[in-house]
C-alpha cells in the first residue's frame, strides 16, 4: 500500500451516477454505520499545529461528530513548550530513564506549560466555535468541554535524576468525561494533570490518551504525531498488526526510535486494558484521519489485539452489510433478487467476512434433501476482490457443508463460471439439481449450474 499517492475518490468508477460524490458516499455509508456511538480518542502532537495547522483536522473531527461518534480529543504541545522556553531564554533539560526520554520540567519549565497548553486549547476552542463557515458543518454548534479529568503523580527521582513537574497519569475520571460524551460533548484534555494536594503535572499526551482510552475502553485511540508507524524489510509500511506480531517485530527490533518506541509500549499497553484498535496516523498529512477511517486500506498502522481480518458466521446485526454487498450485484443480474426480510429469516445460513468491524464479504449455504447444499450469494466487495476473500468463504461455506454431512455443492452463476471451474466445480444441468430447487429455478436468469463432489 502506498502510504503518500492520493487515492482516488472511492466508487467513482462504479457509481453511474454523474455526481462522483454519489458514489463515495455509498461507499463510506458501511463506516458511518458502523462508527456510529463508537467512542473515538484522538491525539495529536503539537507539531501538526506547526506543520498543517488546524483548522482541517477541527473540520473533520467536528464532521465525525455530527456522525454521532463520541471523540475525546487529545493536544500535545511539545514545540509550543520550546517556543515559549525560548522566549524566555531558558534551557530545554530531559533524562533518559531505562524506559522513557523526560523534560525536566522544573518551575520555570511548569511555567511555560501552562502558558503553551492554555494557548493552543484556547485555539482549538475557538476553531471549534467558529461555526465552520463555508464546509458543510456551517452553523453547527460544537460544545467542547475541558476540565481537570486526569489526577497526576509525579515521575519523581529516577537514577538520581529529579523529574520534578513532570508527571505520569494515575487516574482517569472517565465517569465525568463518559457523562460528557453522553451529553453530545467532544472532550478536549491538555497534557497537563494535577495532583490530590493541588499541583500541576506536565504529561506526555501520549500517556493522557492511552490512558484515557483504556478508562474508557475506547473503539478506537488514534495518534496523529511524527511516527506513521514502522516498517517491513523492503521498507514499506506495515498496515496492521496484531500485539503478538507488535512483541515479535520489537523482540527482533532493538533499534527503533525511542519516541516511536514509547508510542508502541504505551499503545500495545492500552489494547491490553481494552482499547480495540489503536491507529497511527503521520501528524504531517491533510485528511489522514478521514482517511485511516472511510477506507479499507487507511493511511497509517492499526494495531489490535488479534487478527483484524475476520471470517465468521453472521448475525442479524449483519443483515444491513450483506444487503449493502449484494444489492448492486443484484442490480446487475450477477445475483439473484433476495429482500431484506428474506435475508434476515436466513441469516443463520451466511458467512461473512469483516475487516475492522465493517463487511468486505458474504456467502450462504442452504442445505437440501440427499447430502446436497447450495452455495449461494457469494459475494466480495469489489474494492478487495482479488485478494483471496471469495476463495476464503468458499473454504468456510464446504467446511460449514462438511460439518452438516453435505457431500455435493452446487452453485448458480451467469458470470462467475470460470472462477468456479478453477476451484474444482463441474458443469450440470438444470436436471441434476435437487428437486425442489429445480422447481424454483428461474428460467429467464439462465444461470449456469455447477457442481462439487465434497
Ligand atoms: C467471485 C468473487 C466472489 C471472487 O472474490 P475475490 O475475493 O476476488 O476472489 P479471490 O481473491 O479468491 O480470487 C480472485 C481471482 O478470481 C478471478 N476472478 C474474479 N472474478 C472472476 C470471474 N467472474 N470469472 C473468472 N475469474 C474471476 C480474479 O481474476 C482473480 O484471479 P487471479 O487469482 O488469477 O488473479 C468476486 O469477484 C465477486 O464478488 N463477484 C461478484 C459476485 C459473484 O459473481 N458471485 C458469484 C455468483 S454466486
Amino acid at each position: 500500500m502506498s502510504t503518500n499517492a492520493p487515492n482516488p475518490v472511492p466508487g467513482d468508477e462504479e457509481s453511474t451516477s454523474n455526481f462522483p460524490f454519489v458514489g463515495w458516499l455509498r461507499d463510506v455509508a458501511p463506516y458511518i454505520h458502523s462508527f456510529r456511538e463508537k467512542t473515538f480518542v484522538i491525539a495529536f502532537a503539537g507539531e501538526l499545529v506547526k506543520e498543517i495547522g488546524l483548522e482541517n483536522l477541527i473540520e473533520d473531527i467536528a464532521m465525525l461528530h455530527a456522525m454521532g461518534m463520541r471523540i475525546v480529543l487529545v493536544h500535545g504541545i511539545r514545540p509550543q513548550i520550546e517556543e515559549q522556553l525560548k522566549l524566555r531564554k531558558i534551557k530545554s533539560k530531559f533524562g533518559t530513564s531505562a524506559l522513557n526520554t523526560y523534560r525536566i520540567t522544573d518551575a520555570a519549565a511548569l511555567e511555560c506549560v501552562k502558558e503553551a497548553a492554555g494557548e493552543l486549547r484556547l485555539d482549538i476552542e475557538a476553531a471549534f466555535s467558529r461555526g465552520l463557515p463555508n464546509t458543510p458543518m456551517a452553523g453547527s454548534r460544537i460544545s467542547v468541554i475541558s476540565g481537570n479529568f486526569i489526577t497526576a503523580m509525579p515521575v519523581g527521582v529516577v537514577d538520581g535524576v529529579d523529574y520534578v513537574h513532570t508527571g505520569l497519569v494515575r487516574k482517569v475520571d472517565s465517569t465525568s468525561i463518559t457523562l460528557s460524551l453522553d451529553s453530545n460533548k467532544i472532550v478536549l484534555l491538555s497534557p497537563l494533570g494535577f495532583s490530590p494536594t493541588g499541583q500541576a503535572f506536565n504529561l506526555a499526551y501520549e500517556d493522557v490518551a492511552a490512558s484515557t482510552a483504556a478508562a474508557l475502553k475506547a473503539d478506537k485511540l488514534i495518534f496523529l504525531s511524527p511516527y506513521s508507524g514502522l516498517r517491513d524489510v523492503d521498507g514499506e509500511l506495515i498496515t496492521e498488526l496484531s500485539l503478538p506480531q507488535l512483541q515479535d517485530y520489537m523482540t527482533e527490533h532493538k533499534d527503533i526510535q525511542s519516541g516511536l518506541k514509547g508510542l508502541l509500549n504505551i499503545s500495545g499497553k492500552a489494547v491490553r486494558s481494552g482499547v480495540s484498535r489503536v491507529h497511527f496516523l503521520p501528524c504531517n498529512q491533510d485528511g489522514a484521519l478521514l482517511e485511516e477511517l472511510f477506507t479499507h486500506d487507511g493511511i497509517g498502522m492499526m494495531l489490535a489485539s488479534s487478527d483484524i481480518e475476520n471470517l465468521r458466521e453472521a448475525n442479524q446485526d449483519d443483515v444491513g452489510g450483506i444487503l449493502q454487498l449484494t444489492m448492486p450485484l443484484e442490480e446487475e443480474g450477477i445475483l439473484a433478487a433476495r429482500g431484506q426480510d428474506v435475508i434476515e429469516r436466513d441469516i443463520q445460513r451466511f458467512s461473512v467476512i469483516e475487516h475492522d468491524r465493517v463487511l468486505f464479504g458474504c456467502a450462504a449455504l442452504f442445505p437440501f434433501p440427499n447430502g446436497v447444499g447450495e452455495l449461494a450469494c457469494l459475494a466480495v466487495d469489489a474494492d478487495v476482490q482479488g485478494s483471496g476473500d471469495g476463495e476464503r468463504l468458499l473454504k468456510r461455506i464446504e467446511m460449514r457443508a462438511k460439518q452438516e454431512n453435505i457431500k455435493k455443492l452446487f452453485v448458480l452463476t451467469t458470470r462467475t463460471e470460470h472462477w468456479f471451474l478453477k476451484r474444482g466445480f463441474k458443469r450440470a444441468t438444470v436436471d441434476d439439481l435437487p428437486e425442489e430447487r429445480k422447481q424454483i429455478y428461474n428460467w429467464d436468469r439462465k444461470s449456469m449450474v455447477l457442481t462439487k463432489d465434497l
